[in-house]
């Protein structure tokens, strides 16, 4: 099936190569699309050199920095127009391992196609490698929290390595999705999930990045614990709504 990886980029001069050299060597029949918003220090250049010498690698040239969510919808735009059939989100900094590509990609193509394959964390079988435990702390909280508000059936909403199927990407309101931080994967989790869409976990190995920063920050936090408190509140009052009598409406089923 065609695929597209979609590799977004801030600042990542130092890891934006080996992500490129790795992914092409995994899934050598994929394309490549990075999605870069600006970086100051450079990696849009770097992104274009690596384009220049490989049909398979793409670049899109976003005007500054406007988060994750932003910079996929684009990228999703980008792929829907080209006709690719199986759209990957993946890290830069080497935490998504390329080499687990086929073990997602294996699964997103089986007979009974899911809509969404997550790489996740938080199931069996999968881990974290040298991830700060702060950050095990947010993310198993923040999945926690995400369950107890949407009722989302997954163990790792909040990740960032999976793949939708492009026909299901292209049922969504995509323009309309405000999410700019990472809060983006769940937003996009419980729409596919709100379509009816069927979601597939996958264990990975989630390996700390060894170069550059993360730019998780305190406003992705309160993002997501804002968009996801009021996503839920207006879910549980849906559903409670559906409890009373003669209030049964098509659009309260989920
Ligand atoms: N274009 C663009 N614009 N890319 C961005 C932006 C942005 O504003 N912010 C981050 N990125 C890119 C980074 O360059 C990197 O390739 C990827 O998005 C992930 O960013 P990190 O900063 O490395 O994220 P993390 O390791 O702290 O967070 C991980 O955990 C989150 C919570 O579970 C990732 O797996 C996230 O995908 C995940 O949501
Ligand atoms: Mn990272």
């Amino acid at each position: 099936m065609r695929t597209l990886v979609i590799i977004p980029t801030y600042n990542e001069r130092a890891t934006l190569p080996a992500a490129l050299r790795r992914t092409r060597e995994a899934v050598p029949d994929a394309d490549i699309l990075v999605a870069d918003d600006n970086s100051p220090d450079g990696t849009g250049d770097l992104a274009d050199e690596a384009a220049a010498a490989d049909d398979h690698i793409h670049v899109l040239h976003r005007p500054g920095k406007e988060g994750l969510g932003r910079a996929y919808v684009a990228g999703f735009g980008w792929a829907l127009e080209r006709g690719y059939e199986l759209i990957v989100e993946m890290d830069a900094d080497g935490s998504h391992r390329p080499e687990q590509l086929p073990a997602l990609l294996a699964r997103a193509a089986q007979p009974d196609a899911p809509d969404l394959v997550l790489g996740s964390r938080w199931v069996d079988g999968g881990e974290v490698v040298n991830w700060p435990k702060h950050r095990e702390v947010l993310s198993r909280g923040g999945n926690l929290y995400v369950r107890l508000m949407l009722g989302l059936p997954v163990g790792d909403a909040t990740g960032g390595f999976r793949v939708y199927r492009a026909s299901t990407l292209a049922r969504l309101p995509l323009g309309e999705i405000e999410s700019q931080g990472y809060c983006f994967q769940v937003d996009m989790t419980w729409r596919v999930h709100r379509l009816g869409g069927r979601i597939v976990e996958v264990p990975i190995s989630f390996v700390e990045r060894t170069e550059g920063t993360s730019k998780m920050s305190q406003r992705i936090v309160t993002e997501a614990l804002v968009r996801t408190t009021t996503w839920g509140l207006a879910h549980r009052g849906r559903q409670v709504a559906r409890l009373l009598p003669g209030r049964r409406t098509r659009a309260d089923r989920r």
